[in-house]
């Protein structure tokens, strides 16, 4: 029998929540598809500076480095927000990324149908939707240097550095085109070129790295542009390509033409090495305790560490489809309702998951 040692880390707000659920289906999963999954839990995020003092203790990033795969919840809540900058839940999540050098993040923006009636667009725009950001994830602005405060200024003065170099860029186009070889073979790289010389850099590299592969049909498009014409038209995207920055915002937005963002999973990889899985939102403090959170994007994100991360891809499908079912059932979380379907809680809909595995 194949054993997995996964790692996860709960971490903050309604992780908790959504974690019990995907940790249930796990093991319903590995029965049924004849796998041993350990699941081991570490601190992650403010709890884990409550307790250590650090938001990415070395204690959890060993056992990530040594696990299969990682599966993250979310972390961060307002409370830790007057924290330095290096003590809040946020820089635990970065450095994690670094530290398992997960340069690739991958988004898939796919509707369900069940769903379509829930986006906040009208259903003839989002109902051709089926993209894939792939966002670079441990450079440009997040982690460039120099970056800090000014303070002998007369007034106070702060800043950061969006920088690249090539073979940062390279490595990520690389695995845009696998991605899109597997698709349509369509890779739209979004820049702002026409104001930075850093997306200039990235949008000749994108194009260098591109024209190899003859199957590929490469465009580019400005950042703002890029966010106009993913509420205006898309169902034109098929993968795109771009920098930590943009790709953070844009895919907020891509997440928003699913109806919620509680249901978009992403993987973060690397070219060996565990992966790290976890849900596009974040750990929505308002709403934690409450047993009414959605727990979808986690087991999305599940699903997506068992195709990617174990090469389990039947368990990943049994996945797919019982979220499938449970869905074009009526069966709702709050995020979700529209009126006609039933509001079930996070537990519940974890349950209605279950019976359908
Ligand atoms: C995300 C999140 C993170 C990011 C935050 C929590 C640091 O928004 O994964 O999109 O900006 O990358
Ligand atoms: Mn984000």
């Amino acid at each position: 029998m194949k054993k997995y040692k996964i790692v996860l880390l709960s971490g903050d707000g309604i992780g908790p929540e959504i974690s019990e659920v995907s940790k249930k289906v796990l093991k319903k999963l590995s029965k049924y598809h004849n796998f041993d999954i350990e699941i081991i839990e570490e601190l992650f995020g403010g709890i884990a500076y409550e307790k250590y003092g650090s938001p990415a203790p070395d204690k959890t990033l060993d056992q990530c480095k040594k696990s299969d795969a990682v599966l993250l919840a979310c972390v961060g809540d307002i409370k830790y927000d007057s924290l330095a900058r290096e003590l809040r839940p946020e820089s635990g999540l970065l450095k994690l990324r670094s530290a398992l050098n997960l340069f690739a993040n991958i988004r898939p923006v796919k509707i369900r149908k069940s769903l379509l009636d829930s986006s906040t667009l009208k259903k003839e725009i989002v109902e051709h939707v089926d993209l894939i950001v792939v966002r670079e994830l441990i450079g440009g602005i997040y982690f460039g240097k120099p970056r800090g405060h000014i303070t002998d200024t007369k007034i106070p003065k702060a800043f950061n550095t969006m920088v690249y170099d090539s073979a940062e860029i390279e490595r990520i186009t690389e695995i845009a085109i696998k991605i899109a070889n597997q698709r349509n073979k369509k890779i739209c790289s979004v820049d702002k070129s026409n104001v930075l010389e850093v997306s200039q850099l990235w949008r000749d590299t994108v194009l260098n790295i591109t024209s190899k592969d003859k199957n590929i049909s490469l465009s580019n498009m400005y950042v703002d542009n890029a966010a106009m014409q993913l509420v205006r038209d898309p169902g034109q995207f098929d993968v795109i390509l771009t920098s930590n920055l943009f790709g953070d915002i844009l895919s907020d937005l891509a997440a928003m033409l699913t109806g919620s963002i509680g249901m978009l999973p992403s993987a973060s990889l690397n070219n060996d090495g565990p992966g790290v899985f976890e849900p596009v939102h974040g750990s929505a403090p308002d709403i934690a305790g409450k047993n009414i959170a959605n727990p979808i994007a986690m087991l999305l994100s599940a699903s997506m560490m068992l195709k990617i991360g174990l090469n389990e891809e039947e368990a990943a499908e049994n996945l797919e489809t019982a979220i499938d079912k449970v869905l074009s059932k009526g069966f709702r979380t709050a995020d979700l309702a529209d009126g006609f379907s039933e509001v079930l809680s996070c537990s519940e809909i974890g349950d209605k998951i279950m019976d359908e595995i």
